[in-house]
């Protein structure tokens, strides 16, 4: 059964080159994207998944699968893609920084300490929630350490999303590397839906059906 509905969504980490055989990135192991991405396929959305670089199977029956290293490809791809989808989930750790230079040679050793420069990259979640029709629903991902409600509502306003997920990363038991996390998922219109600790295939199937369904 397909709804003819078309969703985008993001997953993985992206990697900021340094030089040739260095880069910044993080600890996103994509299960949580690849898990909505999957859940969004069953529910009979056409899919196009956008992955930076991760250790897990393509998902079976996606309408596109789009293979990005860094944050600015990342946003390139998002970006030319959203304008078709009829919502978005942008689950993906972007990298918010990367070195403003990328030396083509491999940085030799030097005596002393070593100061990398870093700029901002873009934010595509926010960039998406400015280009926003209001036929699309846009949602996001609050990763939080400390102050989750207040910080996930802050991001929900200031990018202008529909709905965010906001989970704790601060646990071993949840989020990232974790087969399992818990969620809170906040609405523009003051929905609060609380998602116990369960597998992030189970949480994504709620996730699917509470945003887009
Ligand atoms: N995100 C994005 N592009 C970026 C950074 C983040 O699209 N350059 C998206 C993530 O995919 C996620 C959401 O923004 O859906 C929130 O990411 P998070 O790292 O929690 O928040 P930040 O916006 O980076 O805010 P802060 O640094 O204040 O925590």
């Amino acid at each position: 059964m397909t709804t003819g509905k078309k969703l985008l969504i993001t997953a993985g980490p992206t990697r900021e080159a340094i030089d040739p055989v260095r880069f910044l990135s993080n600890r996103s192991s994509g299960k949580m994207g690849y898990a909505l991405a999957e859940a969004a396929v069953r529910a009979g959305y056409a899919v196009t998944l956008v992955s930076g670089p991760v250790a897990l199977p393509r998902p079976d029956g996606l309408a596109e699968f789009v293979s990005v290293v860094s944050a600015a490809e990342m946003a390139d791809a998002v970006k030319s893609r959203f304008s078709s989808a009829d919502g978005a989930i942008l689950c993906a750790a972007v990298a918010d920084y990367r070195p403003v230079a990328v030396s083509p040679q491999k940085i030799k050793k030097q005596e002393g300490n070593w100061l990398l420069e870093l700029e901002r990259t873009e934010d595509i979640l926010a960039a998406l929630g400015r280009m926003k029709q209001p036929r699309q629903i846009l949602a996001g991902f609050a990763a939080e350490t400390e102050d989750l409600e207040a910080n996930a509502l802050a991001k929900l306003s200031r990018k202008n999303l529909d709905w965010i997920v906001a989970n704790r990363v601060d646990r071993p038991d949840r989020g990232f590397l974790s087969d399992d996390n818990a969620a809170t998922l906040f609405g523009a219109h003051g929905e609060v839906k609380e998602f116990p600790l369960m597998s992030k295939k189970a949480l994504a199937k709620n996730l699917i059906s509470a945003i887009f369904g």
